[in-house]
């Protein structure tokens, strides 16, 4: 089964028509792709395929590019055990956005921008100018903090943003949307934090499992699901291909 649709968010920032093609199971082969692609007005197609030859075979014909593998990771009910990571020292400051509405700057707003996207397949992507990949997740921080997130939590140092979370919720599932650690302040236990806060805020929404997606090559992110207990649900594999 093939969706095929124009990704509104992306063509806006990249001056393109963007589609996003998800491939569940047999796609029906290159001559399916291909009459999809025909039939709108495309300039890059991202596809997201499950693991299956004849998929595979059928996008390598049609040139498109193997870029990265994403792994989704589900949290089911009782799968987090808080670790003792757990305790930051006094000088950070744990805020919940809609509550304690911390100013974020602008340059802190780009530092994380760059921090979270520079492991995705946007900025992996060497006909994607780095302008664009870097425009398209400060928007998505930005719109975040204007009410696309749920919910964020941030790790604040000395007015500066230190750690971020942002959280959404759909049909009764929760979903880690970003997550970012400043450079200095990574494998110190911010990351942990901000998921046992957004653990507790799902929890008191009555909300059973969270999923977050993450590219496979960025270990130091799978290496953090997996001991917050995070188990892999889905595994995809990305391809991008522009006209
Ligand atoms: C992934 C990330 C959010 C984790 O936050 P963090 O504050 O560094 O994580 P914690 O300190 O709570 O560490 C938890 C575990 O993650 C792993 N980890 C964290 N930093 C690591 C690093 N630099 N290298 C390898 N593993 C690391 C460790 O195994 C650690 O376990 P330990 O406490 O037993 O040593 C953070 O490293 C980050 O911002 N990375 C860049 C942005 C990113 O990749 N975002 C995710 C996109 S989906």
């Amino acid at each position: 089964m093939a969706d095929f649709y124009k990704d509104n968010f992306d063509s806006d920032i990249m001056h393109r028509n963007v589609f996003k093609l998800y491939l569940k199971g047999d796609s029906g082969g290159e001559k399916k792709i291909a009459s999809l692609l025909k039939r709108h007005s495309v300039d890059s197609v991202f596809c997201f395929s499950d693991f299956l030859a004849k998929n595979i075979f059928a996008l390598e014909n049609l040139k498109f590019n193997f870029l990265s593998i994403r792994n989704t990771y589900k949290l089911a009910g009782s799968g987090y055990t808080a670790r003792s990571t757990q305790k930051l020292d006094d000088r950070f400051k744990v805020l919940q956005y809609s509550k304690d509405k911390p100013k974020i700057s602008k340059p802190d707003i780009l530092r994380f921008a760059r921090i979270i996207g520079a492991t995705s397949r946007y900025f992996h992507d060497s006909a994607i100018p780095k302008i664009y990949a870097e425009r398209l997740y400060v928007r998505w921080i930005e719109n975040s903090l204007k009410g696309y997130a749920d919910e964020c939590f941030m790790v604040m140092r000395g007015g500066r943003l230190a750690g971020l979370i942002t959280l959404k919720i759909k049909e009764a599932a929760g979903y880690i949307d970003l997550i970012g650690v400043g450079e200095n302040y990574q494998g110190i236990g911010l990351g942990g934090v901000l998921a046992s806060r957004s653990i507790e805020y799902f929890k008191s929404k009555n909300i059973k499992n969270i999923f977050v997606v993450t590219e496979g090559e960025n270990l130091q992110a799978n290496i953090f699901y997996q001991k917050n207990g995070f188990i892999t649900q889905n595994v995809e594999l990305v391809y991008h291909k522009h006209f």
